[in-house]
C-alpha cells in the first residue's frame, strides 16, 4: 500500500467530487460534508467511468400493502449515475441499490493539512 497525495480538500465542494489519475489507476473523491468517499473509476457493470456521472438524490415509494403507490419521497441518500447504462451506486457505500453484491471498489482516504490522500494497492 502507499499513502499518495492528489489534491486540497478545498477543490473539492460539499457534495462534489473529483476523478484524479494516480499510480496507474482513475479514483474519484466524493465529499459528503466532512466526510470523503474514494471509488475505483471503474463500473462494476461493463467498465464504464462511474465517477464521471452524475449525482442525484435517491428516490423512494411508499407502498400499501397491495402495492398500491402512496407517493415518491427523497430517501436522503445521494446516487452516483454511471453514464453508460444508468446503473446507480449509494455515494457513501458504493452499494447497488438492489443487488447488495454489486458495489464500487473502495480505496481508504484522508485530509493532513488540507490535503487529500488516497492509500492505494502498491
Ligand atoms: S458500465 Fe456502468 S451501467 Fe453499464
Amino acid at each position: 500500500m502507499a499513502d499518495i497525495r492528489v489534491g486540497r480538500l478545498d477543490d473539492i465542494a460539499d457534495g462534489g467530487h473529483k476523478v484524479y489519475a494516480t499510480s496507474g489507476r482513475e479514483v474519484g473523491v466524493f465529499r459528503v460534508g466532512t466526510k470523503l468517499y474514494a471509488w475505483e473509476n471503474h463500473c462494476p457493470h461493463a467498465g464504464g467511468p462511474i465517477c464521471q456521472g452524475k449525482i442525484f438524490g435517491q428516490i423512494g415509494e411508499e407502498l400499501t400493502p397491495d402495492k398500491r403507490s402512496l407517493g415518491l419521497f427523497y430517501t436522503g441518500q445521494k446516487h452516483i449515475v454511471c453514464p453508460w447504462h444508468g446503473f446507480e451506486f449509494n455515494v457513501e457505500t458504493g452499494r447497488h441499490p438492489g443487488d447488495e453484491g454489486t458495489r464500487l471498489k473502495g480505496f481508504p482516504v484522508d485530509v493532513r493539512d488540507g490535503d487529500v490522500w488516497l492509500r492505494l494497492p502498491g
